[in-house]
């Protein structure tokens, strides 16, 4: 995605890929909490095979087409990427979900008007996100090509919402990019392509194997992403949900993630570390969030050798002006954790019979 999402860690890259390291033969990067693939992506770019997974389909349709090349995309059947992307632009608008839920003709459906998109670009996104469709359930684009395009919709919705940085709720008055007409836009697609294996889900499903390098950005507040970025969501989809409140809401309480919940994040946190079966960890997280950060380094030191770097200041997420002016910014940590190297059932000591099963699963991969 290339706009603003809670937590991206796009301003310290940098940083971050100093811990990735070479990859080993066959190993993967397993981005298990993709948001926008910004990290993924500069994996990719060191030549790491990646595995990107989230919870939300919509971030991982915008984190997969950063690992898009050229060639996995030609549109052969619409004469190319920039002609799928014209005629896009050029469908003629539509009066459907979009229209109906999230621009000020949602008053005629719920009493509400609800101020994401004007009317004429809401009706603009249900015809590219059906157009999208028809090309797809009539073989005219393939899937990778069908992803593409749905986050390249994202990323131009994106651009005219009349929203503060998430859609958890709209401006009561339309900005000036959001009377901006909306335009989808072709992206830069990568040279050569990389493998990429993408899976949507908890991140306790995520595949990991020894010689992996797994990186963990859980959430770090109460701030569910399931609700803020609800929209995204919709148009990754495609589907027509009941919506609710003045926000217009999909349902997101089955997506809501235990990370967000002060009394949960700690415990959850360490029960995903110790299952891991990779024997190298990076940990993104913040002072400002639920775990405190020695706590977190005393528990994960038990799990494995530590490392804690603190890798200075992104932007805070600020909901308003007041929040903006009183917020200090928050300071982003990269730990590192690494485990012994797996040792052969024969070589450990007989005290393994103590030893929990995940522990000893550990041993084999
Ligand atoms: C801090 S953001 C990741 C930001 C990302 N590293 C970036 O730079 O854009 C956290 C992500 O975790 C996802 N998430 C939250 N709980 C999850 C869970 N239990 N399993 C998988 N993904 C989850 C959210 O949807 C969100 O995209």
């Amino acid at each position: 995605m290339t706009f603003r999402y809670i937590g991206s860690k796009s301003r310290l890259i940098g940083q971050i890929t100093a811990h990735m390291g070479r990859p080993e033969q066959g190993a993967f990067f397993v981005d298990a909490f993709c948001g926008t693939g910004v990290v993924a992506e500069a994996a990719a770019d060191l030549g790491w095979n990646v595995r990107i997974n989230d919870s939300l389909h919509s971030a991982v349709i915008a984190a997969g087409a950063r690992l898009i090349s050229s060639n996995q995309a030609p549109f052969k059947k619409l004469g190319g990427y920039a002609r799928a992307i014209a005629k896009l632009n050029a469908a003629k608008p539509k009066q459907g979900f979009m229209w109906r839920e999230y621009s000020p003709a949602s008053m005629d459906a719920c009493g509400l008007e609800r101020r994401y998109f004007t009317e004429e670009n809401a009706a603009r996104i249900d015809a590219m996100r059906a157009l999208i469709r028809a090309w797809a359930e009539s073989g005219t684009i393939h899937e990778v090509e069908e992803r593409l395009l749905i986050a390249d919709l994202l990323g131009a919705l994106n651009r005219v919402a009349n929203i503060a940085g998430t859609f958890g709720c709209f401006l009561s008055k339309w900005t000036s990019q959001s009377q901006d007409k909306i335009a989808m836009r072709c992206r830069e697609l990568k040279a050569t392509g990389v493998c990429v294996e993408t899976t949507v889900g908890d991140v306790f499903d995520v595949p990991n194997a020894a010689q992996d390098l797994v990186y963990l950005d859980p959430p770090y507040t109460k701030r569910q992403y399931a609700s803020y970025y609800h929209i995204l969501e919709t148009v990754a989809l495609g589907d027509e949900p009941v919506v609710e409140g003045v926000a217009g809401l999909r349902p997101w309480r089955d997506l809501a993630s235990d990370f967000c919940y002060k009394s949960r994040a700690l415990k959850t946190l360490l029960r995903l570390v110790s299952g891991l079966k990779a024997q190298k960890v990076l940990l993104s997280y913040s002072n400002e969030g639920h775990i405190c950060m020695q706590d977190m380094k005393t528990e994960i030191s038990k799990i494995g050798k530590s490392t804690m770097h603190a890798l200075g200041t992104i932007g805070r997420y600020r909901p308003n002006k007041i929040a903006s002016r009183s917020a200090s910014d928050v300071n982003e940590f990269l730990v590192v954790v690494e485990r012994p190297v797996a040792q052969p059932l024969w070589a450990q000591p007989t005290t393994v019979k103590a030893t929990k099963p995940i522990l000893v699963e550990s041993y084999y991969v």
